[in-house]
């Protein structure tokens, strides 16, 4: 199977194949070369610190720093309490002593610190959060606790090692529920968090934005938070991939329905102001999230808080991910009504033209079933995740 872009590549960007023969992910890949790096500018970051890289996003990322740059070096920093061993396994393979691995708490400031100012890296991606809205709504404290206060640690090690460039994983979540005229939502949409997931995360936005209007000897910090959609799909290799224990999010548990792990999906209400009753949300391909992430990285500015979203600027309804894991899989999804989900707005998709104007990102998967195909492959191939 040949995996194209579906549009064009950037102006600049070059594009390697690869290729892996496996039971399930036998592929032929091109992947675009990220058209700017760390500094913005031809040098490559030399070394990357990513928080939460044993997990679902962040190993995707560190995956792509280290094939796609050949000098830089990343360190991942996870607990493994929701990360795992097997994607820095995975991240290993391909870079070999380019990857270090810490397995720090976050909120060990102490232990983070000495990890930081031994090996200071030029900037620091930080995924490591827990992500689960529903969890929030039970156990408010975790979330603020990890969440904000793991953010605030890192940031002391950060000033500590004299590490002065972050980029955020913020969500759509900070936004809350907008009123339908409010959609597609833009960075100036108000941000009004409805569940304590979205609330920790705009909390450390904040956070940063107050630290980057700070005087800091010998640099203020420079922060760029991307407000992440929904995020679905793999590694087109299926080296790494989405494995939450538990899982909550929707595509990959209509996936495991698919694979006859589960009976059936529960659809969490279908009594919203939306098209079909069901939920609407905005899915982006994790692939298309690391290379905003690149681009992010090109755009830190000392001294300046910045904030995008990451969408494909189209949302769909929650039956409509059913259809298309149906059609993808061919396998039937039984459905079952359930009642809402305590902290579920109705719909929530992007505006993701900034984005797209400021740094030249746009999403390169922009249908659901190109997601779910890229989602399910990962699936095939590692049905019990990284075990
Ligand atoms: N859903 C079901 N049944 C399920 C699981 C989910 O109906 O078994 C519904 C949810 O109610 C929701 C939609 O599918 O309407 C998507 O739910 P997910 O749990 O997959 O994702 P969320 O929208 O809750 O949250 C995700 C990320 C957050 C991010 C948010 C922003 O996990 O980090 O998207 O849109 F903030």
């Amino acid at each position: 199977m040949v995996i194209s872009p579906i549009n064009e590549a950037p102006d600049g960007a070059e594009a390697r194949s690869a290729t892996r023969d496996g039971p399930d992910c036998d592929l032929t890949v091109t992947q675009d070369l990220p058209t700017r790096n760390s500094t913005g500018d031809a040098r490559p970051p030399s070394h990357v610190l990513v928080t939460g890289g044993a997990g679902y996003i962040g190993s995707h990322m560190a995956l792509a720093l280290l094939e796609r740059e050949p000098s830089t070096r990343v360190t991942v920093v996870d607990n493994l309490l929701r990360g795992h061993r097997g994607a820095i396994d995975a991240l290993v393979k391909v870079g070999g002593a380019r990857l270090r691995f810490e397995q720090i708490d976050l909120l060990d400031t102490a232990r983070l610190t000495a990890a930081l100012v031994a090996d200071p890296p030029d900037a620091v991606l930080h995924f490591a959060a827990l992500t689960s809205v529903p969890e929030s709504v039970e156990k408010p404290l975790d979330y603020f606790r990890t969440n904000l206060g793991g953010g605030l640690s890192l940031l002391e090690a950060m000033r500590a090692a004299g590490v002065s460039r972050l980029v955020f994983s913020s969500t759509a979540a900070t936004y809350g529920e907008p009123a339908p005229e409010s959609m597609p939502i833009t960075e100036s949409t108000p941000q009004r968090p409805i569940n304590p997931y979205g609330l920790a995360k705009l909390q450390f936005e904040d956070v940063l934005r107050a630290q980057c209007a700070a005087p800091r000897q010998p640099k203020p910090l420079a922060a760029v938070a991307l407000r992440y959609f929904n995020v679905a799909g793999a590694d087109a290799l299926c080296r790494v991939g989405e494995d939450h224990r538990p899982e909550t999010h929707l595509v990959p548990i209509a996936l495991e329905v698919a694979l006859g792990k589960r009976p059936h999906l529960t659809i969490f209400g279908d009594d919203y102001p939306t098209r079909d009753g069901t939920c609407i949300r905005d899915y982006v391909h994790v692939s298309d999230l690391v290379d905003a992430h690149l681009a992010a990285l090109g755009a830190l500015e000392p001294g300046a808080f910045r904030a995008w979203n990451i969408g494909i600027g189209r949302g769909h309804s929650v039956r409509e991910v059913v259809e298309s894991v149906r059609r993808v899989t061919g396998h039937a999804i039984p459905t079952v009504m359930g009642t809402r989900r305590a902290g579920d707005p109705a719909a929530l998709f992007a505006d993701p033209s900034a984005i797209a104007r400021d740094l030249g990102w746009t999403a390169r998967f922009t249908t659901l079933d190109a997601m779910v195909e890229s989602a399910w492959r990962w699936m095939q191939a590692n049905p019990q995740g990284y075990r």
